[in-house]
């Protein structure tokens, strides 16, 4: 479905807004807005290529996460950018590690995609299994209403283990981000997927890792451009600029930054 036909099949419905429908008829010569949408997912509308939507092999592999993890991920481009970093990862030296795990949709994801046991990578899964640290949020992160985002987030643990217990590379550490950090077992890293949804936690881990990652290694922002998301974004700005680089913007809401 186009942009302008959603627009105008809401419009016309409205009696007070006719004159609005019908000046947005008159708009219907711009090409753009009338092709059809190829992807409409998660705050992302586009006409653009999305084919990799129609792979077989990520297709299953949804399925298989989506099953394993009894969740599915509302943004699949979001998580194919990730299927993009690990892949690219493969070439590198070192360990692939996500801080923010949840259920598991997306690591499980990319287990199943770079065939993880059949490499000689180890995947680390690092989250609380218990929801966000609340005494590490900001003034502004509570009222935005982080400090009650655990009601989804509890006991979380037996079910990543379950899900997981197929794959012998992978690793499940359960603890909170920073304490837990050098429990992680990962001398380098190829692969960082940062999504614990508030800054101070999600920058001490990217501080913590980037010494660690191999040069080229790529770290994968969840958080990045989500308007809520803004203390993050800033912070992550900073962490980059002070390495005299620059946090890729994707239109998926997520930041990509390169080690060099
Ligand atoms: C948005 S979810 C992660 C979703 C997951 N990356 C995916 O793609 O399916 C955020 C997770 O971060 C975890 N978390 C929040 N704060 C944490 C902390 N300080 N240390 C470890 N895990 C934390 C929560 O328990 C929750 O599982």
């Amino acid at each position: 479905m186009s942009a302008i036909r959603i627009v105008k099949d809401n419009l016309k419905r409205i009696p007070g807004l006719l004159h609005v429908y019908k000046r947005i008829q008159k708009l219907q010569h711009c090409k753009v807005l009338c092709q059809p949408f190829t992807y409409t997912h998660n705050g992302l509308y586009t006409v653009h290529n999305s084919s990799f939507m129609d792979d077989h092999t990520f297709q299953q592999a949804f399925r298989e996460a989506k099953a394993a993890t009894n969740w599915s991920h509302p943004a699949p481009w979001r998580c194919y950018v990730n299927v993009w970093a690990a892949t690219h990862s493969k070439n590198l030296k070192g360990d692939l590690v996500e801080c923010g795990v949840y259920k598991g949709f997306t690591s499980h994801l990319l287990c199943r995609m770079l065939d993880i046991d059949n490499t000689d990578k180890q995947f680390h899964l690092v989250d609380s299994y218990e929801g966000l640290d609340y005494d590490n949020l900001t003034d502004s992160e509570r009222q935005s209403g982080l400090n009650t985002k655990n009601v989804n987030y509890h006991d979380l643990l037996p079910g990543v283990q379950k899900a997981f217990a197929k794959f012998k590379q992978a690793r499940v550490v359960k603890g909170y981000v920073p304490q837990i950090l050098p429990e992680v077992k990962a001398e380098t890293v190829s692969y960082l997927h940062i999504d614990m949804n508030y800054m101070h936690p999600e920058i001490a881990a990217a501080e913590y890792f980037w010494e660690r990652m191999v040069p080229g290694a790529v770290m994968v922002l969840d958080d990045y451009g989500f308007r809520k998301h803004i203390e993050q974004k800033l912070a992550f700005d900073e962490f980059a600029t002070r390495r005299d680089t620059l946090v890729l913007p994707l239109p998926t809401g997520q930041g990509l930054i390169f080690k060099y």
